[in-house]
Order: C-alpha cells, then structure tokens, then sequence
C-alpha cells in the first residue's frame, strides 16, 4: 500500500499526468494563464501547481474543425443546459429580490423541509431530517471542498470511481490529500481513508449503481469509518427503472449515519446559472460542514434558496425536461449506433457514453469532421480512452442535424 501512495504522491507531482484530468468544460472564470499569474504567492502556487492542466485547450483543434461546418457546430462536448428555466423558479427568484440581510448558511426551515419532503416524494427516503439539510454553491462547490470541509489532509486517501467527474480528483488535492481513482475498495489497502465517492448514475458513463452494490459500499465506509458522499445529481434522469439514492432504506438499512447525499438542480430544473444545490444525509456530520461554512462564508444567496424551494416543489417542470431529453437521447441513440457507434451504460443521465473501440481521439476526430463536438473519455480518466461522452444538452434543432450528418 505504501508503495501505492508513493505512486499517487509522484502523480500529484507529474504535471503531464495530472493534465489528463480537468474541469468539467471550458472555464468560466477564464484560461489556465490567469491562474498560475494570481497563484503568485508561494503556498497558493503550490496548491495551484497540484491541480490538473485545463486540457479542454486540447480540444481546441477539434472544435475549430467541427466549427468550419457549412451548417454550423453542433456542441455536445459540456453538459450545459440550454432549455429555459422555469417560470416558476424565475418568479420565485425575483419575487425574493428584495433581500437586505444575510440569509442563512443552513438554509431556509422551507428550504430544508422542501428537500426532505423531495426525498420522500421522489427518492424513497422517508423520514429525512431536516437538520442533516444544507444548501452549497452548486455541487461542485460542495464536491471540491469537501474533503477540507471533513478536515482530509495529508497522509489521507479519497476515493472516487475510476472514470469519473474531475472535481473527486481536485477536491482530494485542494485538502492535499490522495485522490484513488478505483471502482475497488479493496485498491485502498490499510490506507487511512475519511471519504469514498459514489456517483450513481455517472457522469459520463451513465450507469446507475443498484442496491446491493450501493449496501456494500457503505458497508465497507462503516467498517473503516469512512464517509460515504454520493454525488446523485442526474437521479431524475433515469431512462428505465430507477436511480437509488444512498439514503435509500434499503442501502443504509434506515440509518443516515455517515452518509451525505450531494445534490444539484442545475440539470433537472435548468439552474445552472442559479449555483443551486445541496447536501443531505447525517445530521451530525451536517453540522460539522456548517460549522466551517459558517466562518467561511459559503451561503447560498437568499434568493437563489427561495428559488430552490420553490423549483423543489414542482415535479411537473423536471418531468418536462426529463421527456425533453428522453427525446434528444432516442435520436442521438439511433444516430450513433446507425453510424456504427456501440453505446456503454448510458441507462441515465445526460450523456451518451460511445466507442468505435478506436482510440478517443479518433472518434472526436471523425465527428468533428461532421460538425459535432464531444469530450474525449480519456478526459474522465485513462479507463476512458477509447469512449467519448456525447452529451444531450443541445436544442432539438441541433441534435436533428446530428442525426442528419451521421446516417446522411
Ligand atoms: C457528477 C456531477 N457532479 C456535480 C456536478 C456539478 O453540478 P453543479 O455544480 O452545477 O451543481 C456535475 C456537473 O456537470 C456533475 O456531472
């Protein structure tokens, strides 16, 4: 084992490997450049230094290729949103505008209540406690810092699945811990680890891990005293049977003892641009992430909790999205495997997870031949080199032309 931590310890170190993992999409906040110029000091140097490479750059060629098109690009590389958000939730946002005073770090009684209720009503978790509630920043706020907020440091490993969202890996070294890139506990060895991730279904590969598996993860996480997170944020967006949550009685036997969900309404509800999300599970580990967001001013602007309370309460808007997408996925689907594309998991979730059992540059390289632009999978990981994840967020207008383009 200690030769494992040796291992990951020189990968840290390594920045052509730590390249291979990034953000998910191009960086709002601007390129790489202005990071390591704002990085001057010397302690955030380091910690900026840890962190991967932004190797959406190398798509660049690619995009530029799918762009010069005659009928325009059809982008499927970042899961953005793109259908409006709901009435409901734009109303209730601006009917909380007038907000003079600072809201609440824990967030709203109506806002905890809201998501409780949600649990029940839609995840099978009855009886969640309101008080195990907090909201974060959009989820990948609460998925970079949470191992700091947990007080993971070094010496510590954090385990996440070994094709993953890359913010697992980031979140592991800003608290200078050792980020496991495993689908196998056991990879683990005696190593001290505080926290496991899940993230059913998965980003990009789409698969939803049932019951059983989710049980003996968290058996395992009890065993070792481990906290379980696990990131469900596309569990409305299942396209046969169902997502279970890790809350789920039948998972953790009715007790949320070291367990958290994490939790976004950036896709179901199209709330991306909003920062709306949360955290749900052990009361008492709840409060021990308050406790720290609390002294560091990690709160979720009253309006934006009134907007999630009230996007909480409506199912009618995510059923809408969800056949929205249901629809896109059946297109892309056909266009894909028409076009001689095998498509792996993928039961939910908003990406398509595709091979040509070719290298993933390869097939980046014929779509955008055709106009279309998808992430290559070695991005989530080098398990991933040979798919690309294709993902459903563009108009109807769009994902037709794909169809189009690739069985034309
Ligand atoms: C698995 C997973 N977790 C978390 C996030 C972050 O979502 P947000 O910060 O919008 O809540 C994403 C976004 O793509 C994701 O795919």
């Amino acid at each position: 084992m200690e030769g494992l931590l040796q291992g990951q310890r020189r990968v840290l170190r390594r920045p052509g490997l730590a390249g291979r993992r990034l953000q998910d999409g191009p960086h709002p906040q601007g390129p790489p450049g202005d990071q390591r110029a704002a990085a001057a000091g010397g302690g955030a140097l380091t910690l900026a230094a840890s962190l991967p490479d932004f190797p959406w750059d190398r798509l660049a060629p690619a995009a530029a290729r799918a762009r010069s098109h005659p009928e325009g690009v059809v982008d499927l590389s970042v899961g953005t949103p793109v259908d409006p958000t709901p009435a409901l939730v734009q109303r209730a946002l601006a009917g909380a505008a007038d907000a003079p005073g600072y809201p609440q770090t824990w967030g709203t009684p109506a806002l905890r209540s809201a998501v409780a209720a949600w649990f029940a009503r839609r995840r099978g978790v009855p009886g969640l406690d309101p008080d195990g509630v907090l909201p974060t920043v959009g989820s990948k706020e609460l998925v970079a810092w949470l191992p700091t907020l947990l007080g993971a440091g070094p010496g510590d490993v954090v385990v996440h699945p070994e094709v993953a969202y890359p913010t697992y890996d980031v979140g592991a070294r800003i608290a200078r811990a050792t980020p496991l890139a495993s689908d196998a506990l056991t990879a683990a060895g005696p190593a001290r680890v505080p926290l496991v991730w899940v993230n059913s279904p998965s980003n990009p590969t789409g698969r939803v891990l049932p019951v059983e598996h989710l049980r003996e993860v968290v058996a395992w996480a009890r065993e070792r005293g481990a906290v379980v997170a696990s990131d469900e944020c596309y569990a409305e967006l299942v396209w046969s049977g169902r997502a279970p949550s890790v809350l789920d009685p039948e998972v953790c036997g009715g007790s949320h003892e070291g367990l958290l969900a994490v939790y976004s309404l950036s896709k179901q509800s199209n709330l991306a641009g909003y920062r709306a999300a949360f955290v749900a599970g052990d009361p008492a580990l709840v409060r021990r992430l308050l406790e720290v967001r609390k002294h560091a001013g990690m709160i979720v602007p009253w309006p934006v909790q009134a907007a999630l309370t009230a996007a909480l309460g409506d199912d009618e808007h995510v059923q809408e999205q969800r056949e929205r997408y249901r629809r896109r996925r059946e297109v892309l689907l056909g266009a894909l495997t028409g076009a001689g594309f095998r498509v792996d998991h993928s039961e939910a979730g908003l990406y398509l997870w595709a091979t040509r059992d070719e290298p993933c540059w390869d097939t980046v390289g014929w779509l955008a031949e055709r106009g279309v632009l998808v992430a290559p999978g070695e991005f989530y990981g080098a398990a991933g080199a040979r798919h690309v994840r294709v993902a459903l967020t563009a108009t109807d207008e769009r994902v037709g032309a794909v169809a189009a383009r690739l069985t034309g």
